[in-house]
């Protein structure tokens, strides 16, 4: 059975002090309001990763997963963070090729390839976004553009790897605007996506893998989008840094 995940991107966002109270309120709320069957995922900057660790503690159900990881395995590499440091640090998830990255820091699938070898050899779990642009939409070539993103980076994976993998569908026209994709067109893309993995690793397999729905996903739009069939959960930004509205997006399931 895949994993319902709501994982949260807190992006470049709060000080220490801010990513305290936040983590605390949610994992107070969580238990408090009895979330019991979903995987929650806290994803902040790399300094929050062992504080918010500590925070959790060992409530069941919360993790904590950082926002990208080195290709390298150490060295010089200054400003750099490597998978094996991320996970000696209590982490158990990493966001591989948001588009923030591919877009600001010119990561391309093959880089992000070896970034998820990387995660998966030092057991996180990578979260590996993909998503096209407005202009792609546009043009409707949306499918092809996404399902391409998956085999350049994915697809040299073994099935046991691959299972290993959550996928994040993430429009990039939806992120931060407040426009979302309809329930219709996240699933069009999602059962896309599976049947693409499936393509290559078998409908046994691509049933395993969790594929997240991520752009402006709020309160209000989270049950319609989470009530189809292959959204198996959200990466969450804005919504995130709030914890009544997180709580609310994971309760929504
Ligand atoms: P928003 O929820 O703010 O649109 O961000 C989505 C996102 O980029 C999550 O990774």
């Amino acid at each position: 059975m895949r994993k319902k995940i709501i994982a949260g991107n807190w992006k470049m966002n709060l000080t220490f002090d801010e990513g305290q109270k936040l983590t605390s309120e949610i994992v107070n709320m969580y238990k408090d309001e009895q979330v019991s069957d979903v995987t929650v995922v806290l994803n902040p900057p790399f300094p929050h990763l062992f504080p918010v660790k500590k925070l959790i503690g060992d409530t069941a159900g919360i993790f904590v997963g950082a926002q990208n990881c080195s290709d390298k395995d150490s060295g010089a590499y200054t400003g750099e963070t490597s998978a094996s440091i991320i996970a000696s640090f209590g982490a158990q998830y990493v966001i591989i090729g948001h588009s923030e990255r591919r877009e600001y820091f010119k990561e391309d699938n093959e880089l992000l390839a070896l970034k998820v070898k990387k995660a998966l050899e030092n057991g996180l779990t990578p979260i590996f976004c993909c998503g096209e642009s407005l202009e792609i939409r546009e043009a409707g070539t949306h499918e092809s553009n996404v399902k391409f993103q998956l085999t350049d980076s994915l697809f040299s994976l073994s099935a046991e790897e691959i299972q290993k993998v959550v996928i994040a569908y993430e429009p990039i026209w939806a992120i931060g605007t407040g426009k979302t994709a309809s329930a219709d067109q996240a699933q069009e893309m999602h059962q896309a996506l599976r049947r693409h993995l499936a393509s290559k690793y078998g409908k046994e397999v691509a049933a395993e893998i969790s594929i997240l729905y991520g752009g402006s996903m709020k309160p209000d739009n989270a049950k319609e989008l989470l009530s189809k069939e292959d959204v198996d959960g959200g990466l969450i930004g804005g919504a995130s840094l709030k914890s009544r509205d997180f709580i609310d997006i994971v309760k929504s399931y």
